[in-house]
Order: structure tokens, then sequence, then C-alpha cells
């Protein structure tokens, strides 16, 4: 595939990366290696320590292009559905599932050898849930029927796939951004702050070979991970199984991360918990003047790279990568899996979020070609840590 073979800085891609297996090999050792040897990929490279994924939209067949479906299929391990099992998305009315994307998608993973990421069962943030939960008849829902609407939720998602999901995002989000405790939304309102360690509970007895993980964002910094790492530990003394903690990792290239990173890979594992960095993607656009109120307007105003970034621009990106890649690779016994926020540039959420902009956060460009970020994790990953 023509598009396969274009590699960074002029080089097919295939080429510089087998030189990494070969050394300062010769030419003539190189070609006869990529002969002999399929391509090394980000799959092969890091040979399942850590495994390495790709969150997937969901129509992916027409959301992605052709290129990026290879990509995918040739370069990662996992694949998680971006948004096909959110409550809001797979059940908007009592009753009326719609599984189809999902099941489409585990038939392209079972094509492609890939396992698939359960994302996810709770996610405790309004606007992922469905409004209906909250309704009885004319009233308010209390908390038992709520409680009740959870686990019919969970016992027919889980039941569904038992037994073909690698890993379950059990509860996405639950601990308050800006402080210790948990976040009030409409479903702590109703349901309080201990339903947790019943839903760990629940999950582990539907499908008790699945690893169970608890999803949060900016782990990576000490604050925040101070209120995960407690509420972690209670749910484990409370006997419940919470296998690896998934660090969302929804960067951006002018923060340093990788010593916050290595110090929290540390600190689950001495909790006894692994860690997976379960939406890894680095924006290029900082966000710090959207979350000040005052100089919102001036953020929103921008969008410098409408036309691509820069290559300095894309070669802190690399850097930024490559602290992470590091970071993983230096602990991978305690790195359960990495996953991309999306395959290529052309359709990831950073796009959007936090405001509408052309943005650069992935390892493939909007033509599907490796960026200098690709380079970065693949040299890191060949390097092993
Ligand atoms: C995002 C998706 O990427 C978007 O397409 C969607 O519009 C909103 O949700 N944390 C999570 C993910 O756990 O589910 C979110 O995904 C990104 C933040």
């Amino acid at each position: 595939m023509a598009i396969r073979a274009q590699g960074v800085a002029g080089l097919p891609r295939r080429r510089f990366l087998q030189s990494f297996a070969t050394g300062t090999a010769g030419a003539v050792a190189v070609q006869a290696a990529a002969r002999a040897t399929p391509p090394a990929t980000l799959r092969t490279l890091a040979g399942s320590r850590p495994l390495i994924g790709a969150a997937v939209p969901t129509n992916f067949s027409k959301q992605l292009s052709h290129e990026a479906v290879q990509i995918l299929a040739e370069e990662f391990d996992t694949v998680t559905p971006e948004n096909a099992m959110k409550w809001q998305s797979l059940c908007p009315e009592e009753g009326v599932y719609r599984f189809q994307p999902v099941d489409s998608l585990m038939t392209l993973a079972r094509d492609n050898g890939q396992r698939v990421i359960g994302h996810t069962l709770l996610f405790n943030r309004d606007g992922n849930y469905p409004d209906w939960i909250f309704r009885d008849r004319e009233t308010e829902a209390d908390a038992r029927l709520v409680w009740r609407r959870v686990e019919t939720h969970v016992e027919t998602l889980m039941g569904r796939y038992e037994g073909r999901i690698d890993s379950w995002d059990v509860l996405n989000e639950f601990i308050e951004p800006h402080g210790p405790g948990y976040r009030v939304t409409a479903l702590t309102r109703v349901l309080g702050q201990t339903f947790p360690e019943r839903l760990f509970k629940l999950a582990a007895s539907i499908d008790p070979k699945a690893k169970l993980v608890y999803n949060d964002f900016a782990l990576e910094q000490p604050n925040r991970r101070k209120a995960v790492v407690a509420f972690v530990r209670s749910l484990l003394d409370r006997g419940c199984r919470v296998d690896v903690v998934g660090n969302q990792s929804h960067l951006e290239s002018d923060v340093d991360v990788g010593e916050q990173m290595d110090a929290m890979i540390k600190e689950f594992a001495a909790l006894g918990v692994r860690v997976a960095l379960t939406e890894l993607d680095v924006d290029v656009i900082s966000r710090k003047l959207y979350w000040n109120p005052e100089t919102r307007p001036q953020a929103i105003a921008l969008n410098p790279y409408v036309d691509g970034a820069p290559d300095d621009v894309l070669k802190v990106q690399a850097g930024i990568y490559r602290q992470v890649f590091d970071a993983v690779l230096a602990n991978r016994n305690q790195v359960d899996r990495v996953t991309f926020w999306g395959v290529t540039d052309a359709q990831s959420w950073l796009n959007h979020w936090p405001w509408e902009r052309v943005n650069h956060g992935l390892l493939f460009d909007r033509d599907s070609k490796p960026k200098p970020a690709y380079r970065a994790v693949a040299e890191a990953l060949a390097a092993g840590g």
C-alpha cells in the first residue's frame, strides 16, 4: 500500500523501523531483512508489554479512511469503542439497545487478532447517561430504581460480550476534578458515594476473567492522583477487585510529564494495581487560556494550524510522546496498555474539545502518514526501556 510506505523525514517507514532491528548494517542487509520479515509496527515492537491500542469511532467503516483502517489493523493490539458503548449511545430509551456498532467492532477486532476494551460501564458525568434513568413515570426515580437500572445495564452489556472483553472501564471519572471527594452529578445526587463498591463487585461477578479498570484523567498530576489513590485504596480495602487504574492522558505539548508519569506508575504499583494509559493524545494548541473564564474568548479564537502544524511544533510533540513511552517502558511490567485516543488527526476528538480547531494530537496525520511522534514512539519501543 503506497501510503504506508511513506516514512517521516523521507525514509520509507518500513526501512526506518527495520533499521532498529538491523542496527547500522548496510542497505543490502536492510533490504534482505525487509524481504524476509514483515515490517515492524508498534504492536510488534512492544511485544504486548504494554499492549498498544487505539480508540475507534462508532461508524468506523464510514468515519475512518481506507488507510486508517489498514493502520488500525497493523499497528494496534487492542481497540476501544470511542463512544458506542456509552450508556446514552447504547440505550437511548429504556429497553432499546443499539448493539450493532459494538458487534461490528467485535468482528473487526476478531479479524485483526485484536482484543477489545470495554469503555465504559458507568461514566460519572452529566450527558454520559440517558435522562430516562432518572424518571419514574411522572415523578423522579428514587435511588433503588436508578440502581436497579444500573444493574440491568451492566448485566446486559457485560453479559452480551462476556469472555470477549480484555478489560472493562467499570467506572469513569468518579472523583471531583478540583478537589478530593466525588464529583457531584445527576447520578451521584441520587446514588450517593457508596455505589462504586457494589458496581465493582457486580462487574467481577459477571465476567470474572476480564480485567477491571477505574478510569480517570490527569492522574499524572500529584493532587489528582492523591484523591484517586485514596479512592482505589478504599475499594481494595472493601474487597473489590481493581486490576488496573486508567489514566486517560489527554496531554499538552507544553507540559513535561515524563517524571510525573514515572511517579504515577510506581505509586499505583505500590498499591498492587497496574496502570493503563487509556486515551493518550498530545494537544499542540495550549488549553491553558480556555480554562480561565476571563481568557476563554481568546482561546476560542485560536486556530493556528489550519494548514498543518509546523515542524518545530511536531518535534516538541514527539518529545512529549518519547517522555511518556520512556516512563512506560522503564516500568513495563506495571503497565498493562497504552491506547491512543483515535487513529489519525482527521477524526481526533481534539478537533472539537474543548473548542473547535484543527488539531494534530495523534501519531498519524490527516493523510494517514506517520508523524515525528510516530517515530519517537517507535524508537522508544525499539530501545525497550
Ligand atoms: C469523548 C469522545 O472522544 C468524543 O467523540 C465524544 O464526543 C465525547 O467523549 N474521557 C473519556 C472519553 O473517558 O470517553 C471521552 O471521549 C474523552 C474524555
